[in-house]
Protein backbone atom coordinates (compact mmCIF):
# COMPACT_ATOMS: atom_id res chain seq x y z
CA UNK A 1 0.00 0.00 0.00
CA UNK A 2 1.73 3.46 -0.78
CA UNK A 3 1.37 6.86 0.52
CA UNK A 4 0.37 9.58 -1.27
CA UNK A 5 1.75 13.13 -0.63
CA UNK A 6 0.33 16.04 -2.06
CA UNK A 7 3.09 18.73 -2.41
CA UNK A 8 6.77 18.02 -2.74
CA UNK A 9 8.16 20.96 -1.16
CA UNK A 10 9.56 21.07 2.78
CA UNK A 11 6.94 19.35 3.89
CA UNK A 12 6.76 16.56 1.06
CA UNK A 13 9.90 16.14 0.52
CA UNK A 14 11.03 15.13 4.05
CA UNK A 15 7.75 13.36 4.75
CA UNK A 16 8.66 11.21 1.81
CA UNK A 17 12.09 10.60 2.41
CA UNK A 18 11.20 9.49 5.86
CA UNK A 19 8.75 6.92 4.27
CA UNK A 20 10.53 5.95 2.30
CA UNK A 21 13.37 5.33 4.67
CA UNK A 22 10.44 3.70 6.68
CA UNK A 23 9.70 1.13 4.34
CA UNK A 24 6.63 2.80 2.18
CA UNK A 25 6.36 3.75 -1.16
CA UNK A 26 5.23 7.27 -1.99
CA UNK A 27 3.26 8.74 -4.96
CA UNK A 28 3.45 13.00 -4.95
CA UNK A 29 1.05 14.52 -6.94
CA UNK A 30 1.69 18.35 -7.49
CA UNK A 31 0.32 20.51 -10.39
CA UNK A 32 3.29 20.21 -12.91
CA UNK A 33 4.64 16.50 -11.80
CA UNK A 34 7.91 16.98 -14.34
CA UNK A 35 9.08 20.29 -12.11
CA UNK A 36 9.89 17.75 -9.42
CA UNK A 37 11.22 14.71 -11.26
CA UNK A 38 14.26 14.81 -10.71
CA UNK A 39 14.29 15.62 -6.42
CA UNK A 40 11.66 12.51 -6.36
CA UNK A 41 13.98 9.83 -8.85
CA UNK A 42 16.37 10.99 -6.25
CA UNK A 43 13.76 9.35 -3.38
CA UNK A 44 14.64 5.65 -5.40
CA UNK A 45 12.26 3.17 -7.02
CA UNK A 46 9.91 3.99 -3.99
CA UNK A 47 8.85 7.14 -5.19
CA UNK A 48 7.24 8.61 -7.94
CA UNK A 49 5.29 11.81 -9.16
CA UNK A 50 2.48 12.39 -10.71
CA UNK A 51 -0.59 15.06 -10.94
CA UNK A 52 -2.89 15.88 -7.86
CA UNK A 53 -5.74 13.77 -8.64
CA UNK A 54 -3.67 10.84 -9.83
CA UNK A 55 -1.87 10.97 -6.16
CA UNK A 56 -5.28 11.09 -5.03
CA UNK A 57 -6.48 7.92 -7.00
CA UNK A 58 -3.42 6.06 -6.01
CA UNK A 59 -3.43 5.46 -2.04
CA UNK A 60 -6.24 4.93 0.98
CA UNK A 61 -4.07 7.70 2.81
CA UNK A 62 -3.02 10.78 1.71
CA UNK A 63 -1.28 13.67 2.88
CA UNK A 64 -1.66 17.44 2.68
CA UNK A 65 1.52 19.07 1.98
CA UNK A 66 0.55 22.15 0.33
CA UNK A 67 -0.05 25.54 0.70
CA UNK A 68 -3.51 26.48 2.85
CA UNK A 69 -4.82 28.66 0.03
CA UNK A 70 -4.42 25.60 -2.29
CA UNK A 71 -6.43 23.40 0.85
CA UNK A 72 -10.15 23.90 -0.07
CA UNK A 73 -9.67 23.54 -4.09
CA UNK A 74 -7.97 20.51 -3.35
CA UNK A 75 -11.04 18.74 -1.17
CA UNK A 76 -13.47 20.11 -3.14
CA UNK A 77 -12.20 18.26 -6.09
CA UNK A 78 -12.73 15.05 -5.09
CA UNK A 79 -16.48 14.10 -4.85
CA UNK A 80 -15.97 11.45 -2.78
CA UNK A 81 -13.03 10.75 -0.57
CA UNK A 82 -14.46 6.87 -0.35
CA UNK A 83 -13.08 7.24 3.42
CA UNK A 84 -9.58 7.88 2.75
CA UNK A 85 -7.44 8.93 5.29
CA UNK A 86 -6.31 12.64 4.92
CA UNK A 87 -3.61 13.44 6.88
CA UNK A 88 -3.43 17.26 7.66
CA UNK A 89 -0.14 18.93 7.72
CA UNK A 90 -1.01 22.66 7.00
CA UNK A 91 -0.99 25.54 8.48
CA UNK A 92 -3.38 28.08 8.26
CA UNK A 93 -0.38 30.48 8.27
CA UNK A 94 -1.50 34.50 8.03
CA UNK A 95 0.86 36.42 5.76
CA UNK A 96 4.00 37.06 6.76
CA UNK A 97 3.83 34.91 9.52
CA UNK A 98 1.52 37.29 11.76
CA UNK A 99 -0.50 34.47 12.84
CA UNK A 100 -2.92 31.96 11.83
CA UNK A 101 -6.11 33.07 9.78
CA UNK A 102 -8.23 30.47 11.72
CA UNK A 103 -8.37 29.42 15.18
CA UNK A 104 -10.19 29.44 18.72
CA UNK A 105 -13.88 28.21 18.08
CA UNK A 106 -12.68 25.84 14.59
CA UNK A 107 -9.52 24.77 13.08
CA UNK A 108 -8.46 24.49 9.87
CA UNK A 109 -8.23 20.98 9.84
CA UNK A 110 -12.30 21.02 11.32
CA UNK A 111 -13.26 22.78 7.87
CA UNK A 112 -11.24 20.94 5.63
CA UNK A 113 -13.44 18.01 7.13
CA UNK A 114 -16.55 19.67 6.17
CA UNK A 115 -15.13 20.17 2.60
CA UNK A 116 -13.29 16.71 1.78
CA UNK A 117 -16.48 14.47 1.92
CA UNK A 118 -16.33 11.09 2.83
CA UNK A 119 -12.61 11.59 4.18
CA UNK A 120 -11.30 10.67 7.52
CA UNK A 121 -9.08 13.81 8.34
CA UNK A 122 -6.32 13.23 10.65
CA UNK A 123 -4.26 16.26 11.92
CA UNK A 124 -0.75 15.21 12.20
CA UNK A 125 3.08 16.59 11.04
CA UNK A 126 1.73 20.24 11.66
CA UNK A 127 3.42 21.17 15.03
CA UNK A 128 7.27 20.65 13.58
CA UNK A 129 9.81 21.84 11.27
CA UNK A 130 10.34 19.74 7.90
CA UNK A 131 14.35 18.80 8.49
CA UNK A 132 12.72 17.29 12.16
CA UNK A 133 10.28 15.18 9.77
CA UNK A 134 13.14 14.16 7.34
CA UNK A 135 15.29 13.12 10.19
CA UNK A 136 13.78 12.79 13.66
CA UNK A 137 16.95 11.98 15.13
CA UNK A 138 17.99 13.74 18.41
CA UNK A 139 20.67 12.83 21.40
CA UNK A 140 17.76 13.02 24.43
CA UNK A 141 14.77 11.53 22.77
CA UNK A 142 11.98 11.45 20.44
CA UNK A 143 10.32 14.48 19.12
CA UNK A 144 6.19 15.12 19.87
CA UNK A 145 4.18 14.86 17.08
CA UNK A 146 0.63 14.96 18.27
CA UNK A 147 -2.18 13.57 16.38
CA UNK A 148 -5.98 13.99 16.25
CA UNK A 149 -8.40 12.70 14.26
CA UNK A 150 -12.76 11.82 14.52
CA UNK A 151 -11.84 8.28 13.08
CA UNK A 152 -9.99 6.24 15.35
CA UNK A 153 -8.83 3.58 13.25
CA UNK A 154 -7.31 6.37 10.73
CA UNK A 155 -6.18 7.89 13.98
CA UNK A 156 -4.31 4.56 15.03
CA UNK A 157 -3.08 3.93 11.39
CA UNK A 158 -1.18 7.81 11.07
CA UNK A 159 0.11 7.12 14.76
CA UNK A 160 2.16 4.56 13.46
CA UNK A 161 3.21 6.32 10.26
CA UNK A 162 4.48 9.00 12.85
CA UNK A 163 6.29 6.27 15.44
CA UNK A 164 8.13 4.43 11.97
CA UNK A 165 9.56 7.74 11.04
CA UNK A 166 11.15 8.38 14.27
CA UNK A 167 8.82 10.76 16.51
CA UNK A 168 6.75 9.75 19.69
CA UNK A 169 3.12 10.38 18.20
CA UNK A 170 0.80 11.19 21.03
CA UNK A 171 -3.00 10.71 20.56
CA UNK A 172 -4.44 13.73 21.38
CA UNK A 173 -8.17 12.14 20.45
CA UNK A 174 -10.94 13.85 18.42
CA UNK A 175 -10.09 16.40 15.53
CA UNK A 176 -11.79 19.56 17.36
CA UNK A 177 -8.19 19.47 19.02
CA UNK A 178 -6.67 20.89 16.18
CA UNK A 179 -8.01 23.88 17.42
CA UNK A 180 -4.81 23.50 19.91
CA UNK A 181 -2.77 21.90 17.24
CA UNK A 182 -2.15 25.05 15.11
CA UNK A 183 -1.44 27.33 17.53
CA UNK A 184 0.75 25.08 18.89
CA UNK A 185 2.50 25.31 15.36
CA UNK A 186 2.94 28.91 15.77
CA UNK A 187 4.84 28.29 19.04
CA UNK A 188 7.75 26.07 16.83
CA UNK A 189 7.49 29.16 14.13
CA UNK A 190 7.42 31.90 16.64
CA UNK A 191 10.75 30.99 18.35
CA UNK A 192 12.31 29.52 15.43
CA UNK A 193 11.51 32.14 12.76
CA UNK A 194 10.95 35.51 14.98
CA UNK A 195 12.91 34.28 18.35
CA UNK A 196 15.94 33.57 16.67
CA UNK A 197 15.83 30.15 17.61
CA UNK A 198 17.12 28.35 14.86
CA UNK A 199 15.39 24.77 12.86
CA UNK A 200 17.21 22.43 14.81
CA UNK A 201 15.16 21.69 17.82
CA UNK A 202 12.26 19.83 18.59
CA UNK A 203 9.13 19.81 21.25
CA UNK A 204 9.58 16.49 23.87
CA UNK A 205 7.32 15.13 26.10
CA UNK A 206 8.86 14.37 29.68
CA UNK A 207 7.04 11.83 31.76
CA UNK A 208 7.28 9.98 35.13
CA UNK A 209 6.26 6.73 35.70
N1 LIG B 1 7.93 24.20 6.15
C1 LIG B 1 7.73 23.66 7.35
O1 LIG B 1 8.69 23.44 8.14
C2 LIG B 1 6.33 23.28 7.76
C3 LIG B 1 6.16 22.54 8.94
C4 LIG B 1 4.87 22.11 9.30
C5 LIG B 1 3.78 22.42 8.47
N2 LIG B 1 3.98 23.18 7.36
C6 LIG B 1 2.80 23.45 6.50
O2 LIG B 1 2.87 22.50 5.43
C7 LIG B 1 2.38 23.07 4.22
C8 LIG B 1 3.46 22.99 3.15
O3 LIG B 1 4.58 23.78 3.56
P1 LIG B 1 5.95 23.72 2.74
O4 LIG B 1 6.92 24.53 3.51
O5 LIG B 1 6.27 22.31 2.36
O6 LIG B 1 5.53 24.51 1.40
P2 LIG B 1 6.32 24.60 0.03
O7 LIG B 1 7.75 24.24 0.24
O8 LIG B 1 5.96 25.91 -0.58
O9 LIG B 1 5.67 23.41 -0.85
C9 LIG B 1 4.33 23.45 -1.25
C10 LIG B 1 4.15 22.34 -2.30
O10 LIG B 1 2.75 22.26 -2.62
C11 LIG B 1 2.63 22.18 -4.03
N3 LIG B 1 1.29 22.58 -4.43
C12 LIG B 1 0.74 23.82 -4.53
N4 LIG B 1 -0.55 23.72 -4.91
C13 LIG B 1 -0.83 22.40 -5.06
C14 LIG B 1 -1.97 21.65 -5.45
N5 LIG B 1 -3.11 22.26 -5.76
N6 LIG B 1 -1.88 20.29 -5.50
C15 LIG B 1 -0.73 19.67 -5.17
N7 LIG B 1 0.39 20.32 -4.79
C16 LIG B 1 0.34 21.67 -4.74
C17 LIG B 1 3.73 23.07 -4.53
O11 LIG B 1 3.99 22.84 -5.90
P3 LIG B 1 4.61 24.04 -6.80
O12 LIG B 1 6.05 24.15 -6.43
O13 LIG B 1 4.43 23.57 -8.21
O14 LIG B 1 3.82 25.28 -6.48
C18 LIG B 1 4.87 22.60 -3.63
O15 LIG B 1 5.41 21.39 -4.09
C19 LIG B 1 1.96 24.52 4.56
O16 LIG B 1 0.57 24.52 4.82
C20 LIG B 1 2.76 24.81 5.83
O17 LIG B 1 2.10 25.77 6.65
C21 LIG B 1 5.22 23.60 6.97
Amino acid sequence: MSISILGAGNVGMALGRAFVRSGESVVFGVPEPAKYAAAVAGLGDAARVTGTAAAIAASEVVVLAVPYDAVAAIAASVPDWQGRILVDATNPLAPGLAGLSVGTTTSAAEQLAGQAHGARVVKAFNTTGAENMADARYPDGRPFMPVCGDDPEARRQVLALAEAIGFDAVDLGPLSAARYLEPFAMTWIHLAIRQGYGRRFAFGVLRRD
